[in-house]
């Protein structure tokens, strides 16, 4: 029904993880407007809540999105898509602070491949499909299609996508660097994403933050600078209880209890 939400919030076992599914599977997800404000809105509310300290967003079986919705899209004009700066809230995930685990099977074209690629790590099974069709609607991708998929796999793979609208499996994402591992046909992806969030969980939260904020500035910064970032970060956490813990657990030979400062 229309008053079923776009993006369904659960969380893992122990609590510690929060799950956001995304919810239109008639249309396979593709993202429309209202989904993309829940999907951020959501985030926004995990991010805030203490007792959450990983994410991770799926989708179906068949689709973890097909793209923004081209439904949505056909009729719209420049000067509007400009001065509105249409898809622009698209970024807003760039400033959730806890890691973001992608968990994709099926689809995920277009805007849904930039979606998965601006998540901070990505799990697929061998049916997952990536592909930046774009280039068949007359456009090209528009969030991070060109620009984060040309670090991820290289130019010659990328161009070879953004120009021939190629796709590829699960298994070739995984060869090529795009995604951080592929699940066999036995394994459930959603529930290896979880494992890998409640791994996440299980460490203390000022240090993950600070290894989620350190790899991402890698992205954006020159080699000196990040290098330098890097090693401030390093420094800084030697004021946290968590080092003192994490070290001392070490040495004592028994587990740490983190604090999370
Ligand atoms: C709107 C979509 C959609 C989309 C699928 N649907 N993808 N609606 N936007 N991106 C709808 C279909 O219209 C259809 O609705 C229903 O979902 C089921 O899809 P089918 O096509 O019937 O399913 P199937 O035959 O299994 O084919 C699956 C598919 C195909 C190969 C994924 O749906 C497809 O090619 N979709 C478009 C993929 C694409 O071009 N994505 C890029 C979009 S552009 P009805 O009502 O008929 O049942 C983009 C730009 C991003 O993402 C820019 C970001 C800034």
């Amino acid at each position: 029904t229309s008053t079923e939400p776009l993006v369904l919030s659960s969380r893992s076992p122990n609590n510690s993880v929060a799950i956001l599914t995304l919810n239109r599977p008639k249309a396979l997800n593709a993202l429309s407007s209202p989904l993309f404000d829940q999907l951020n809105a959501e985030l926004e509310k995990a991010d805030e809540d203490d007792s959450v300290r990983a994410i991770v967003i799926t989708g179906s079986e068949k689709a973890f999105a097909a793209g923004a919705d081209i439904k949505e899209m056909k009729d719209k004009e420049f000067a509007e898509v400009y001065k509105r700066n249409f898809l622009g809230t698209w970024t807003k995930i760039k400033d959730i602070r806890k890691p973001i685990v992608g968990a994709v099977s099926g689809f995920a074209l277009g805007g849904g491949c930039e979606l998965a690629m601006s998540l901070d790590l990505l799990i697929c099974n061998s049916r997952a499909v990536f592909a930046q069709p774009e280039i068949t609607l007359g456009i090209i991708p528009g969030a991070g299609g060109t620009q984060r998929l040309t670090g991820l796999i290289g130019k010659a793979r990328a161009m070879d996508m953004v120009l021939t609208g190629r796709k590829i499996d699960g298994k070739t994402a995984e060869a090529w660097g795009l995604v951080s591992r592929c699940v066999g046909d036995e394994e459930n992806v959603v529930e290896e994403a979880v494992k890998v969030g409640e791994t996440i969980a299980s460490f203390g939260r000022v240090a993950v933050q600070a290894g989620k904020e350190a790899v991402n500035a890698s992205l954006e910064l020159p080699l000196d600078q990040g290098l330098r970032l890097e090693r401030r970060l390093f420094q800084s956490l030697f004021a946290t209880q968590d080092q003192k813990e994490g070290m001392g657990a070490f040495a004592e030979k028994r587990k740490p209890t983190w604090g999370d400062k």
